[in-house]
């Protein structure tokens, strides 16, 4: 059978994906200036949404822009485009527009460009994943969501190059997070993860995983990573909205731990499903 065109939302409509286009003077397909997020939903619920838009509009104000819609008009644009009951994400992106001129100022007056899809999530590879580590080439203000994504891109592919899922990236010495989702390990029996700041995107998921371990007494540190403690820790995991916690059973060529996903990831795992299906009916 046919696979339908699923709908999207451009600029205030919503129409066939194939029928969404945008002028090739905005400025998110020139200069890469505009924001994003994306929002996983459960049995038709967005998981939260509110985090997420808080997020969003923090992303805007990092860039000078004024958040286009409110929540309360985020809310029914989303429901639209929610299909059927599976896992599935929202992916939702402001440009600062086109402009009549290629000019790397603001332009004055241009209205910004609000395109929303929504796309199902694959399930995770729960057998774990191999990842290397790669210096972080990325600029200084990684808590913004930003679309312009080049660095991630080429990072995330020298890992896929290498038969690995995902690039863990090291600043200084330290690990501060993967190309696209953040980063925990358990170092010394304690589950680590680095600290908010200008290094890293503050996740969404990195926070429910962190308020489940201090709910089911699993002890937990928002604190720098070495990378000798990432080498040497008894585990390593990857979180983000789309791969939910990931397990690295093998960094750079090196079993993590027995090299096999870990016993804690195995309880945050069952507490994280456990979570997710309480949503899915709606508790
Ligand atoms: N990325 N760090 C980076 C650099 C990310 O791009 C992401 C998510 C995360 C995890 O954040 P969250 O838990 O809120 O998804 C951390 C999304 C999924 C993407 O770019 O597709």
């Amino acid at each position: 059978m046919a696979q339908e065109t699923p709908i999207v939302y451009l600029n205030g409509e919503f129409l066939p994906l194939d029928r969404a286009k945008v002028s090739v003077l905005d400025r998110g397909f020139l200069f890469g200036d505009g924001v994003y997020e994306v929002i996983p939903v459960y049995g038709g619920r967005p998981f939260r949404l509110e985090e997420h838009l808080e997020r969003l509009n923090n992303s805007l104000r990092g860039i000078r822009m004024e958040s286009p819609l409110t929540t309360e008009e985020w809310k029914p644009i989303l429901a639209r485009l929610i299909c059927g009951d599976q896992d599935q994400s929202i992916y939702l992106q402001v440009t600062r527009g086109a402009a009549p001129k290629r000019d790397h100022a603001f332009p004055e007056g241009a209205a910004p460009t609000v395109f929303v899809m929504c796309s199902p999530i694959a399930p995770i590879p729960a057998e774990g994943v191999r990842a290397i580590t790669l210096d972080d080439i990325r600029w200084q203000w990684c808590h913004i969501k930003a679309i312009t994504l080049l660095a991630n891109v080429l990072l995330r592919q020298l890992a896929v190059d290498r038969g690995c899922a995902e690039a863990i990236l090291v600043r200084e010495g330290f690990a501060v997070e993967g190309a696209a989702s953040n980063l925990f390990a358990v170092v010394d029996g304690v589950l680590l993860t680095p600290p908010k700041g200008h290094a890293i995107l503050p996740g969404i998921t990195r926070d429910l995983v962190l308020e489940l371990a201090l709910t089911n007494d699993i002890p937990a540190a928002e604190r720098d990573i070495t990378l000798e403690e990432l080498q040497r820790a008894g585990e390593v995991w990857l979180t983000s909205s789309t791969r939910e916690i990931l397990p690295v059973i093998e960094l750079d060529g090196q079993p993590v731990g027995v090299g096999k996903p870990g016993p804690i990831w195995r309880q945050m795992n069952a507490i994280y499903q456990a979570y997710k299906q309480q949503l899915r009916q709606g508790l």
